[in-house]
């Protein structure tokens, strides 16, 4: 059993926040590089420009930048008003003011920002760009260039008036954990723990935290893992993730800090690349699109669960309006064979070219799926894109970028 679950937290035990203690002090013994995650296929690198000089290196450097293409418009069909290239569950627009998207310039944080922006909240990305792109940051966004584990995040608070942070910023790539895994919990605990004492210090409501529900239960113990499974995390990026959230669980206990942990299983989508837990869609449309050979490890047996961005942006649209401390699985429930997953994705890039067939990878985990009931009932999140669908729009997005036009 979790230790907290359903948690309402209208009525805090003590005084909620501590805007007038003295700002956290730094975490000790973080190094002065960041480095880059190793398998980075860096697609739309192209775009980068060079950074506008600031004064000094915690300044925020606040940007306006021009948006790529790739906003899912995931959650049309049911939207009530599009605004630009989004189209937004106006129901679920929660009742924020300022958020911050920690890890902005991601993946998936950049298509938070844009749902946040296109529900007309203000929007500030801290990202320190280690393996975000310039690109991704949306139109209207305030960009601060900085790294979680030594920037004034309550300063950052203050100075943007948040009170909904997004935390998304992390070191994801899990054999990197295994080879650094000072860096990873450099990362991912304790920039997790800079950012909740700030929220605390800077009076913020909700923190909505990226987990990891495809890392953090280890082998499961029947199907599919609820919210209860046991946390058996094998590798260090799992560990981090799970001590990220009981973290921002304990610290927040007792204030009115509402803290949601969104366990994510393997999120595919536009604007992603070739990392990440679903990072081998990327990598296999990039070589299907070019006239590549892809590669699957073993029998192609092993089984994943795999849940569109667009949705992922919903999950968060439905925390954050939700305002109840807990974990919610992420998922789609459906558990899809890496051959299965391989058949789809050839179908969306147009071609039946056979994958090469390679070694089994030794300890890797066989079967992976979410039991997603929770996240049906508290945030609303049915009719999900189904696979093949979110794989022809992740499949037109990386031919759109391919394309030189
Ligand atoms: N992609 C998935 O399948 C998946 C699954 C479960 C959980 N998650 C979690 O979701 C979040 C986003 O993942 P993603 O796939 O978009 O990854 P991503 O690498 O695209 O995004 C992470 C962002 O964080 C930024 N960042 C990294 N270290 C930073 C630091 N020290 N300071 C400031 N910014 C920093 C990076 O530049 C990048 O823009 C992560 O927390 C990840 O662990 C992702």
């Amino acid at each position: 059993m979790h230790a907290v679950d359903e948690v309402d937290v209208r009525v805090p035990a003590r005084p909620p926040h501590r805007r007038d203690a003295g700002r956290p002090a730094a975490v000790p013994g973080v190094r002065g590089t960041v480095l880059r995650s190793e398998i980075s296929l860096r697609l739309d690198d192209h775009d980068r420009a060079p950074l506008p000089a600031r004064k000094s290196p915690d300044e925020p450097a606040a940007q306006q930048i021009p948006g790529d293409d790739g906003g899912v418009a995931a959650i049309e069909g049911q939207g009530v008003r599009t605004v630009g290239r989004h189209v937004i569950l106006g129901r679920m627009m929660p009742d924020t003011r300022s958020v911050l998207v920690t890890g902005g310039a991601g993946f998936i944080g950049s298509h938070l920002a844009d749902a946040f922006l296109a529900g007309g909240k203000t929007v500030v990305i801290l990202d320190d760009l280690s393996t975000g792109q310039r690109s991704r940051l949306p139109k209207g966004a305030r960009f601060v260039e900085g790294d979680i584990r030594r920037f004034d995040l309550e300063g950052l608070l203050n100075d943007a008036n948040v009170d909904t942070i997004l935390h998304y910023a992390a070191q994801i790539d899990v054999r990197k954990s295994v080879e650094d895994p000072v860096f990873d919990a450099e990362v991912n605990v304790l920039g997790t723990i800079r950012i909740a004492q700030a929220a605390l210090a800077a009076g913020v409501t909700q923190i909505v935290f990226a987990s990891s529900g495809g890392a953090i239960y280890g082998d499961p113990e029947g199907f599919a893992a609820d919210e209860n499974h046991p946390t058996n995390p094998v590798s260090p990026y799992g560990v981090a993730k799970l001590a990220g959230e009981k973290y921002l669980f304990g610290l927040a206990h007792g204030t009115s800090l509402v803290v949601t942990a969104l366990r994510f299983a393997n999120v595919y989508g536009p604007r992603q690349d070739g990392r990440g837990e679903a990072g081998v869609i990327g990598i296999w449309m990039k070589k299907l699109l070019e006239g590549g050979e892809c590669l699957i490890n073993g029998g192609g047996d092993q089984s994943r669960d795999f849940v569109f961005v667009g949705d992922v942006v919903r999950a968060n649209l439905g925390a954050a309006a939700r305002r109840k401390a807990g974990v919610i699985n992420v998922g789609t429930g459906v558990e899809t064979s890496v051959n299965r997953l391989y058949d789809l994705v050839a179908a969306a890039c147009g071609t039946s070219r056979p994958a090469r067939r390679g070694p089994a990878k030794s300890g890797e985990q066989m079967r992976s799926v979410l039991d997603v009931t929770k996240s049906r009932t508290a945030l609303g999140l049915t009719a999900l894109v189904p696979l093949p669908d979110g794989l022809s729009r992740t499949a037109a997005w990386f031919r759109q970028t391919a394309s030189p036009t």
